[in-house]
C-alpha cells in the first residue's frame, strides 16, 4: 500500500464508521479495522515489507490512521447513546456511587512490628532479615549452643535432615548480619520462628520474634546500661509513659551476662493486677551482652569489639498492649476480632 492509498483508506474508514447505524456496526468497525486480526494491525505487522527508506513516515502514517479509527469509534458510540454491543440501551443510573468493598485492617502483629521498627529507628537502628529455614551453624553453632542442648532435640525443633530446620528464633539473623557486616551494627530482626510446641493459649508452633543488636568497636564501647535505657525507651514507646523495665538475672548461651526483660504492668502501673498476675511486672525479653565465643564463631576479635542483643515475642506484647487474652486468635483471621483492632 502507498502512502497515497492509505490516505484514502482511512478517509473511507472513518467515513464508514460515521455512518454506522448503531451500536452493534460501530463494534464490527471497531473488529473491521483495529481488533485484533483487523486491517490496520496487519498493516503493522506487514511493515517489513515496506522498503526501509519509507519505513518511518509509513509507520506514522498507520499510527495516525489507527488513532483516527479509535477517536471516531468511541465518538460514534457517544453520538449513539451510549448503548451497549447488543443494542439495548443500559438500563443503570451511572452517576450512582459504586460498591464500596471496605478497606481492610492492619493485623495486630503487623503492627507491633512496624511499630517497633518505627521506635527502633528514632534510635538509629535499621531493619535486617533472614530466612525461616535455617541450618544448624546459624541457629545453634554460632549462637554457642553445646551440642548436647535440649533445644536441638528432634521433639522441640523441626528439622528437615541434619543440618537443616525452621529456625527456632530469630537469633540466627545475629549470625548472619555479623558475618555480612563490620561494626558498628545496630539492626533489629523482626520475623517468623518455630517450635515443636502443642498450641495452646499461650502457645503456637509458629510465633514472631523481634531481635535486637548492637556492636561497635573498642573505642565506643557497649555497656548493659546501654541496653536497657534502649530497652526502657522502647517500653515507653510501645506501652506508654509511666512503663519501666527491670532486669533479672538468667542465662542464654549467646550473652554472658544474660538477663529475662520485665515491662512494668501498663495495666495497674506496677500495683499488681490480673494482667500482671499480681507481681506489677510482666515478662517480655531476653537479652545481654554478646558472648566473646559468639565474636569469635562470626570471625571477630572478641578484645576488638563489644555489644548487646536482646529478643522479645510480637505476641506477647500484642497479647498485653491490646488485651488479647488467646494465642490462638491471632491466627483465626476472625475479621469481626481484627477489626476491633484496626
Ligand atoms: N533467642 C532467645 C529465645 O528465643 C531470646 C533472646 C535472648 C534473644 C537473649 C537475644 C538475647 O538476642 O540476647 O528465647
Amino acid at each position: 500500500m502507498t502512502l497515497a492509498e492509505l490516505e484514502k483508506a482511512q478517509a473511507e474508514s472513518l467515513a464508514e464508521i460515521s455512518a454506522a447505524a448503531d451500536a452493534a456496526a460501530v463494534e464490527a468497525l471497531r473488529v473491521k479495522y483495529i481488533g485484533r486480526n483487523g486491517s490496520i494491525p496487519a498493516l503493522i505487522k506487514a511493515m517489513k515489507d515496506v522498503p526501509k527508506e519509507e519505513r518511518p513516515a509509513f509507520g506514522k502514517a498507520v499510527q495516525a490512521w489507527r488513532e483516527a479509527v479509535a477517536v471516531r469509534l468511541s465518538e460514534r458510540g457517544a453520538e449513539l447513546g451510549g448503548a451497549c454491543a447488543s443494542g439495548a440501551k443500559i438500563d443503570a443510573d451511572l452517576t450512582m456511587p459504586g460498591r464500596w468493598r471496605g478497606l481492610g485492617v492492619k493485623h495486630p502483629l503487623t503492627r507491633v512490628i512496624e511499630e517497633s521498627a518505627a521506635i527502633f529507628a528514632r534510635l538509629g537502628f535499621t531493619v535486617a532479615d533472614g530466612p525461616e529455614l535455617e541450618n544448624r551453624f546459624n541457629n545453634f553453632t554460632a549462637l554457642n549452643t553445646p551440642a548436647h542442648h535440649p533445644s536441638m532435640d528432634r521433639s522441640d525443633t523441626f528439622w528437615f535432615g541434619d543440618d537443616c530446620l525452621l529456625r527456632t528464633q530469630t537469633s540466627p539473623v545475629q549470625i548472619r548480619t555479623m558475618m555480612a557486616n563490620k561494626p558498628p551494627i545496630r539492626v533489629i530482626c523482626p520475623g517468623r520462628t518455630y517450635r515443636r510446641d502443642t498450641t495452646d493459649a499461650t502457645h503456637s508452633a509458629n510465633f514472631h520474634q523481634i531481635e535486637g543488636l548492637y556492636v561497635d568497636t573498642k573505642e565506643k564501647p557497649v555497656s548493659l546500661a546501654d541496653l536497657k535505657s534502649v530497652l526502657a525507651y522502647f517500653a515507653k514507646e510501645m506501652m506508654g509513659d509511666g512503663v519501666t523495665v527491670r532486669f533479672r538475672p538468667h542465662f542464654f548461651p549467646f550473652t554472658e551476662p544474660s538477663v529475662e526483660v520485665d515491662f512494668s504492668c501498663h495495666v495497674c502501673k506496677g500495683k499488681g493486677c490480673n494482667v500482671c498476675k499480681q507481681s506489677g511486672w510482666i515478662e517480655v525479653a531476653g537479652a545481654g551482652m554478646v558472648d566473646p565465643r559468639v565474636f569469635e564463631f562470626v570471625g571477630y576479635d572478641p578484645a576488638e569489639v563489644s555489644g548487646y542483643a536482646f529478643g522479645f515475642g510480637v505476641e506477647r506484647i500484642a497479647m498485653i498492649k491490646y488485651g488479647i487474652p488467646d494465642i490462638r486468635w491471632l491466627y483465626e483471621n476472625d475479621i469481626r476480632f481484627l477489626n476491633q483492632l484496626g
